[in-house]
């Protein structure tokens, strides 16, 4: 695709460019982007990593849905430092200097039976994919999807069309039932005869808190995990995770696991190393748009009208 040209021609035709961007949640925005080749080759679960210019970092995210014959595929991205603040204030027409993958080991899909998919906040969209794959599959499935308040409860509706049941849950009870994710998997642990596989994709304490009730019943759990990661290829270390007392490469080896084998409190250590760096760079990015530098984020108000 990108032969034959010259530097300039090749610069601007090996970029993705951004076809579709759209505000889901606040701080929450879907891309859809032009990559035929990952699109082509992506299963449920697995990742890309992209860089947004050549001075920018590498970061991981999830593929949520591909379209061979568009040749696009489509990410969902929240806003919480200075990347994914920078590519959610990036607009359809625009586009991003390499996007690499698909990355990681796909999901595992096979006919279990009783599914349950745990998904908090952006974590649902980590999960969809491979919500439908396992659905596809011949599942029962039931899905729980959750956020700290209504705002936050994200593909819904994406979800409800891949699942046999649909549970929403808020922190503060302003959408679907009041309490965690968690509060409805123990009940339906309690009130499924028979579940064969849980799958959890969320914030670290969540999936933590999922894999412990788990425990205790003897149901599979199976967990996507989020450490820091850089090449994707293996090569750096820099996504290393404690799984059965084993050092995994989770760019290679995951980015799910068993859930009763992963020893979080190592990947939360490792996730906080960077932080002091990290809000730094946030800092240094928000008072550039300060100084009218770079297109500013859309306010909340903003961001919820372009739900609709
Ligand atoms: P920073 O301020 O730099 O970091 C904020 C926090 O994000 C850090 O404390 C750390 O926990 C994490 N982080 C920072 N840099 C990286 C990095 N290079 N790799 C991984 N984590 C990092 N987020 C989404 O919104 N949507 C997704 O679909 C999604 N999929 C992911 C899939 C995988 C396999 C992994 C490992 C992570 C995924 N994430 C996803 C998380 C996303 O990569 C981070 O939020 C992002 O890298 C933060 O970068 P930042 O510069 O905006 O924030
Ligand atoms: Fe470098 Fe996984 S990201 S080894
Ligand atoms: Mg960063």
């Amino acid at each position: 695709m990108c032969g034959n040209v010259s530097t300039m021609a090749r610069e601007r035709e090996c970029m993705f460019k951004i076809r579709g961007a759209k505000w889901i949640a606040p701080g929450i925005k879907r891309f859809v982007i032009e990559a035929p080749r990952i699109a082509r080759k992506h299963q449920a679960g697995q990742f890309v990593i992209l860089r947004l210019d050549e001075h920018g970092e590498r970061i991981p995210l999830t593929i949520e849905s591909s379209d061979g014959k568009e040749g696009t595929i489509s990410i969902v991205v929240q806003s919480v430092g200075k990347t994914t603040y920078q590519l959610n204030a990036m607009e359809a027409g625009e586009a991003i200097q390499d996007v690499v993958g698909p990355l990681g080991k796909p999901s595992v899909i096979e006919k279990f039976g009783t599914v349950v998919v745990v998904g908090g906040g952006v974590g649902t969209a980590l999960a969809y994919p491979t919500t439908a794959a396992l659905k596809r599959a011949g599942n029962r499935v039931l899905s729980i999807v959750g956020g700290r308040n209504r705002d936050l409860v994200i593909l819904e509706e994406e979800m409800r069309a891949v699942s046999d049941e649909l549970y929403v849950t808020t922190d503060d009870g302003s959408y679907g039932e009041k309490g965690l994710v968690t509060d409805k998997l123990r009940q339906l642990l309690e009130s499924e005869a028979e579940i064969q596989l849980v799958l959890a994709v969320g914030p670290i304490p969540m999936m933590k808190a999922v894999a412990d009730l788990t425990r205790e019943k003897g149901v599979h759990t199976v967990v996507s995990l989020n450490p820091i990661m850089i090449d994707g290829t293996g090569m750096c270390g820099g996504c290393r995770v404690l799984v059965g007392g084993k050092s995994q490469f989770a760019c290679v080896h995951g980015p799910e696991f068993n859930a009763h084998e992963v020893d979080f409190e190592v990947l939360m250590q490792r996730n906080r190393m960077y932080r002091d760096a990290e809000e730094r760079a946030l800092e240094e990015y928000q008072n550039r748009l300060r100084g009218g530098r770079e297109s500013e984020e859309p306010s909340e108000c903003l961001v919820a009208g372009d739900k609709q």
